[in-house]
């Protein structure tokens, strides 16, 4: 696999400044190196593909870009592309694998809740669970308005997140589970321990990431997500103006049902 020669930059950034004092996202979720390597070979990359236009010339847009996870591979494709995050060290890490490549991507730093780019897409995706940091109702209407003013006539929206399931929760509260064991590309072996306690009246899974590094206890980080209900956000797109084309309940495009883990949306 190629590795990416990028030093460690910590992000002395917390994101939950950027949000609401009440929300919280560590700084090591989005740590570039951390967030890479845990993060390899996902199935979501050819779904996005797939769906991706035919004509090279058409303009793309992900929101949420991290660190061009998604983005690089598909601008190396020949497509012409273009990234949104807030998070400036993830940004940073998908400039240099850009320019590792020899690519030349627009990235921009915005929020994409106050989304105001010069340009309009033929496709705008947001993709691997991103919307789940967007706690309030309010978030997630400026940010699927900002897509739609963003759109070219016709253009596609594309977004995934979780199914959130009951029994995942219940069982999740109960005890501490661990969920990655990997080495990163600066050499640090992560073991990740989550625990997790969800609000109903707020939707927000308070999930705690506790990280090991090389075998030491290093911190307990937040992640904080919002849950989206299945009928909730099918009606929080039509009324943004979306027509759903597709619901997904898998990468493989399985139909949606009571088992899956994922909603998986295609809108016009
Ligand atoms: C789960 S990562 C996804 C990164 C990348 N798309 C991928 O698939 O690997 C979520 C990203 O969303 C960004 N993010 C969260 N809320 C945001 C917001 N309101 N505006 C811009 N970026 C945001 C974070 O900084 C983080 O890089």
């Amino acid at each position: 696999m190629k590795q990416w020669n990028y030093q460690f930059v910590p992000n002395q950034q917390i994101l939950k400044d950027k949000i609401n004092g009440s929300y919280k996202v560590g700084n090591l979720i989005y740590d570039a190196n951390i967030y890479d390597a845990m993060n390899t070979d996902l199935a979501d990359l050819p779904f996005y593909k797939r769906w991706l236009p035919t004509n090279q010339d058409a303009r793309i847009l992900e929101l949420c870009c991290g660190t061009g996870r998604l983005t690089i591979p598909m601008a190396m494709d020949g497509y012409n592309i273009s990234g949104v995050d807030y998070t400036a060290s993830m940004l940073e890490s998908a400039k240099i694998k850009a320019s590792a490549e020899g690519l030349d991507i627009e990235f921009f730093e915005a929020d994409i809740r106050t989304l105001d780019l010069p340009s309009k897409y033929d496709l705008i995706f947001i993709p691997f669970n991103s919307i789940h940091h967007l706690y309030k109702n309010e978030d997630l209407f400026k940010a699927f308005k900002g897509v739609k003013s963003h759109l070219k006539e016709g253009g596609l929206f594309l977004l995934d997140c979780f199914n959130p399931s009951i029994q995942f929760i219940v069982e999740g509260e109960k005890e501490q589970k661990e969920i990655a064991r990997y080495t990163t590309d600066d050499g640090r072996n992560v073991v990740i321990k989550q625990a997790m306690k969800y609000e109903s009246k707020t939707q927000i899974n308070r999930i705690e990431w506790h990280y090991f590094i090389n075998g030491q206890f290093d911190s307990i980080q937040n992640l904080d997500m919002r849950l989206f209900f299945p009928q909730e956000l099918d009606s929080y797109l039509k009324w943004t103006g979306f027509t759903i084309i597709q619901k997904f309940g898998g990468f493989d495009e399985q139909a949606f049902t009571d088992h899956s883990e994922k909603q998986i949306f295609v809108c016009r």
